[in-house]
């Protein structure tokens, strides 16, 4: 027999905060996707830093492992926006994907190819931040449009290192 403290469930809440039942959902789903692009492109961050190959090996290597670091901590506090919004995160890695607008690493990439796709799936993640994190300040949720800025600005600066090794 299970003891009655180990029979909690997580279940969603309503928060008295300012924030209306349908902005803390719209905000909330908005935030599932951007999680599941966060941790998309972790995973394909990192599998690029193991099979990088040739003359950048070593910049692409290291440049990879700071994104990836970074992609999982903020896969943790987007994550944790949804809880105090008092919604559930998605619940496995079948449901992140169906969320996903980033591609999974299906092929063997040169270092060039990775670069590339490394700029068009940040700048893809980018396009959606930006979409939640207005929708978030529409709503006077600042807390996510305050987190999602800070996302955009790890973002950005991605895409700008990218493209300077790129070109
Ligand atoms: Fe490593």
């Amino acid at each position: 027999m299970t003891a009655q403290v180990l029979k909690a469930k997580p279940h969603t809440e309503k928060p008295a905060t300012g924030l209306s039942d349908a902005a803390r959902k719209k905000v909330a789903e908005s935030l599932g996707e951007v999680l599941a692009n966060t941790m998309t492109l972790q995973v394909k961050t990192q599998v690029y830093h193991w099979n990088v190959v040739g003359p950048a090996f070593y910049s692409l290597h290291k440049l990879t492992e700071e994104h990836y670091n970074d992609l999982f901590g903020a896969a943790d506090v987007i994550a944790e926006r949804i809880r105090a919004l008092g919604h559930i995160t998605p619940l496995s890695n079948k449901a992140l994907t169906a969320k996903t607008d980033i591609d999974e690493e299906t092929s063997t990439r040169s270092a060039g190819e990775m670069v590339e796709q490394l700029i068009e799936d940040h700048e893809q993640l980018i396009r959606d931040a930006r979409m939640a994190a207005k929708e978030a300040g529409e709503a006077g949720d600042m807390v996510t449009e305050d987190m999602l800025i800070a996302r955009l600005a790890f973002h950005e600066q991605a895409v700008w290192m990218l493209r300077a090794i790129a070109s």
